[in-house]
């Protein structure tokens, strides 16, 4: 390969810069040209490509979003569409891809893999954490951070005025951030959808709370089976009669400098996703499972669910007695 492309795609994750920044080094030091393409698949299909050199990506380590710009592209959930971006590859002379973005990066990947043959190997990079093939993706660390900082806050004025809140944290599918964020910020329950969401149980809990707490705060995964925070909310006040304030963190959890850890992830990963991409290989995430890096074909990333540790909810429940 003489050139290859690199471009983040859905929701951006803190770290996609840092990854960006690994590809085009890595890709200079092997000897290839790298060019961005901005803005995911819309910008593929429409050829919006430049050259990126060492220098392009100077001081964008540290930097929340991505500079290559993201977008999610109907366009090419067509085959049409995506026959108009393999032809915009070709005229460019792009002749691999790295993506970085979440599982519906991975599967317009894969189709545009097996219908143009265009080899790519994808990195994990949302704030979900919700793929298969690797024990965290990029940006993950950081949301979780972000989120329990400002819990901490909420508790606060929770406490002044012992007050029940209700906080909803981002998660369309999975639980990940509300369950490691609710540990770590001494939330009295967590509610997300791997798991049955018991408004009885809720209500006991929070007979409890009236009696010798001076706060409660419930994590609600924005995917919970009841309904996001508001509902669940309304939900427990009609069945018990509890006041409440909710608060919905929403994209505060997509921005920000990026944590080490997820500077330390998008390095690796992003300077693996270049040599396996040189060595032939495609199709495949790259990712870290106990520390050590792994390689995953696409299509499992998505198809197989990535599981959360229901232990966590035990303690969590437990510490916060
Ligand atoms: O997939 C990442 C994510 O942040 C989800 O947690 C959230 O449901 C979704 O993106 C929000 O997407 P948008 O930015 O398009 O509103």
């Amino acid at each position: 390969m003489r050139r290859i492309g690199v471009f983040t795609s859905g929701g951006d994750s803190p770290g996609m810069n840092a990854a960006i920044r690994a590809v085009v080094r890595t890709g200079i030091h092997q000897g290839v040209e790298v060019c961005g393409i901005h803005r995911g698949y819309a910008g593929m299909i429409r050829g919006e490509v430049t050259q990126l050199e060492a220098r392009s990506v100077s001081n964008i380590l540290q930097r929340g979003g991505t500079i290559l710009k993201t977008a999610r592209s109907d366009e090419f959930m067509a085959k049409e569409g995506r026959a108009k971006a393999a032809a915009k590859l070709k005229k460019k002379g792009i002749e691999g891809l790295v993506a970085i973005g979440g599982d519906g990066t991975f599967q317009g990947a894969v189709a545009l893999n097996e219908e143009h043959g265009t080899p790519i190997v994808g990195i994990p990079g949302t704030i979900d954490n919700d793929l298969y093939g690797t024990d965290f993706t990029i940006g993950y660390d950081t949301a979780v951070n972000t989120a329990m900082e400002a819990i901490d806050k909420i508790r606060d004025t929770a406490g002044s005025h012992e007050r029940l809140f209700y906080v909803e944290v981002m998660g369309r599918q999975s639980g990940f951030i509300a369950l490691d964020v609710g540990l770590t910020s001494g939330a009295e329950y967590i509610a997300i959808p791997e798991t049955k969401t018991d408004i009885d149980e809720l209500k006991s809990l929070l007979k409890g709370f009236r009696k010798d707490k001076s706060s409660a705060i419930i994590v609600v995964a924005e995917g919970d089976e009841q309904g996001g925070a508001f509902t669940l909310a309304k939900k427990v006040k009609d069945a018990s009669g509890y006041e409440y304030r909710v608060c919905v963190l929403g994209h505060v959890q997509r921005g920000g400098s990026p944590t080490s850890r997820d500077r330390l992830l998008a390095s690796k990963l992003g300077y693996t996703a270049v040599t396996t991409l040189l060595s032939g290989a495609s199709n495949l995430m790259v990712g870290e499972v106990n520390g050590k890096i792994v390689l995953t074909p696409l299509r499992e990333t998505w198809q197989h669910r990535k599981i959360i540790d229901p232990g966590l909810i035990e303690i969590a429940s437990i510490l916060s007695l």
